[in-house]
């Protein structure tokens, strides 16, 4: 017999039951041009003393373009406060709106020892460098990412763990359902 309260999702709406994993920003710069978008398919692949990292970057968009060309990328976790930010960079395109960045008031900084442009204001950055998989890029639109610098903000994540607790709320990271509807990330539960 079938538990209690378990009710067919439809196929085409079952990725929202993965989908509040963080939202991420991509960031990425070649050439002079920085540019960042938004992913909600970004997952870990691997951690220990290799982490890595994909995401999906459709054909369409040109932080792709910067990914491909410079061969390195960032995802970042923005936060509660940046929802609307979010979703302006990840419905404008800059091959529509060259200023996207300046128009929707995103700041980048240089991540240290890189090239890679981080996003102002998030709460955790990853910097990767590209792992080429033409297959997977062309078919599935997969990127992979060695991560070779991770940082954090220490008001919500430090000691390996979030904190999010303790800090101002804004702060919680997002996790986009659909339609720019997304949930916050909620209580510590020990397990
Ligand atoms: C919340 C949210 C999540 C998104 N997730 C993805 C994603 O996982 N992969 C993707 O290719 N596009 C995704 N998008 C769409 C891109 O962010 C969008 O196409 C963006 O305009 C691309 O910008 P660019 O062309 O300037 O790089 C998402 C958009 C939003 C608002």
């Amino acid at each position: 017999m079938l538990p209690a309260h378990f009710k067919h999702v439809p196929l085409d709406k079952s990725y929202r039951l993965m989908n509040h994993g963080p939202t991420v920003l991509v960031s990425a710069q070649h050439g002079g041009v920085t540019n960042v978008m938004a992913a909600a398919w970004a997952c870990v692949l691997d951690y220990g003393n290799t982490p890595k990292v994909t995401v999906v970057l459709d054909k369409a968009t040109r932080t792709r373009e910067l990914v491909e060309a410079s061969g390195f990328f960032a995802l970042q976790l923005p936060t509660k406060a940046m929802a609307t930010l979010t979703c302006r960079v990840g419905s404008d395109s800059a091959k529509d709106v060259p200023d996207k960045l300046l128009k929707h008031g995103v700041k980048t900084f240089t991540a240290p020892d890189t090239d890679i442009p981080l996003v102002e204001g998030c709460v955790g950055w990853l910097a990767c460098r590209l792992v080429p998989e033409p297959h997977n890029q062309q078919t599935y639109d997969l990127f992979i990412g060695d991560v070779i610098g991770a940082w954090a903000d220490d008001r919500v994540f430090r000691d390996g763990h979030w904190h999010f607790d303790d800090a101002p709320d804004d702060l919680r990271t997002i996790h986009h359902v659909a339609g720019g509807q997304f949930l916050v990330t909620g209580e510590v539960v020990q397990g």
